[in-house]
């Protein structure tokens, strides 16, 4: 990862306008029926909050939303991007030492447990921090099973692989989607249910190119070659091959996730 504040500043810009692109309907939509009136959110991980702006919207002025990020620069664009949002507030807060002044109806969390190295720790958090009979609610990937059709070229293959191995190195699991159960139970949460909550991108689709294109994203990212996982020019070579194959014979596609929740009886 570069070091170069200006670097720093682009990809943060880059990441954040990819966030704004999500929604509730389309990101989250399993989280939906849970939103009632009223309610007290937390959305941990919440990005620049574009997600976090929708279940305001839902819970109505009565409710509220607080979304933390521990990436000030998400929080920042956020809370000028959705400023207008009057039951959302954006922090800039670490979820394994946050201390809110209330307790939460609703705890949810998507796409970032999946980047945490102790996610049992950070799954009992936040259960101290819910209301009795509150709500976890968190929606993750299994990487190990994302689909493509039909199989990209083999560089990407490589790439991807190689992304995998770094990310288990550095202590973060692949599979988080099938642990999660296992981390609520441990918890101790109860009425835990487990949910399919598959991204399916087909061609033809709006955003089938912008989707897939996700893994040339990721290969953008020198960090694994500076961590000597791969060689400079394997990863230019996968980001050259996968973006020809998105044009080309790419068809469709499957990111796995789930999304598991639990209540705190
Ligand atoms: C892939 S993004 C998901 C953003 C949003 N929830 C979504 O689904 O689009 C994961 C987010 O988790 C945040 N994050 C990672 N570790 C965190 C921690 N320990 N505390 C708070 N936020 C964290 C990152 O800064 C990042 O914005």
């Amino acid at each position: 990862m570069t070091t170069n504040p200006k670097e720093i500043q682009r990809e943060g810009k880059g990441t954040a306008k990819l966030f704004d692109e999500r929604s509730l309907a389309a990101d989250y939509a399993t989280l939906q029926p849970l939103l009632k009136q009223g309610l007290r959110v937390l959305d941990v991980g919440c990005g620049t909050g574009a997600i976090s702006k929708d279940i305001a919207r839902l819970i109505g002025p009565t409710g509220k939303v607080i979304g933390i990020d521990n990436t000030e620069y998400f929080i920042e664009s956020g809370r000028k991007t959705y400023a207008d949002t009057e039951n959302l507030e954006l922090h800039h807060a670490d979820l394994y030492t946050y201390e809110p002044e209330e307790k939460f109806d609703l705890i949810v969390s998507a796409r970032t447990f999946q980047w945490l190295s102790d996610p049992q720790r950070a799954v009992n958090k936040l259960k101290s921090l819910l209301q009795p009979g509150g709500t976890l609610s968190i929606l993750d990937y299994n990487h190990e099973v994302l689909e493509w059709q039909p199989e990209p070229p083999v560089s990407m293959r490589k790439f991807y692989a190689t992304f995998l191995r770094w990310r288990s190195d550095a202590g973060m699991d692949n599979r988080m989607a099938d642990s999660l159960q296992e981390l609520f139970k441990q918890a101790g949460l109860q009425d835990i249910e487990v949910l399919d909550a598959n991204e399916v991108y087909k061609k033809g689709d709006a955003n089938f190119e912008h989707k897939a294109g996700i893994w040339s994203s990721v290969a953008q990212m020198d960090q694994i070659v500076n961590e000597g996982y791969i060689s400079n020019d394997d990863r230019l070579k996968a980001i050259e091959d996968y973006n020809n194959w998105i044009s080309t014979h790419a068809q469709q596609m499957v990111m796995k996730l789930k999304e598991v929740r639990g209540t705190n009886n």
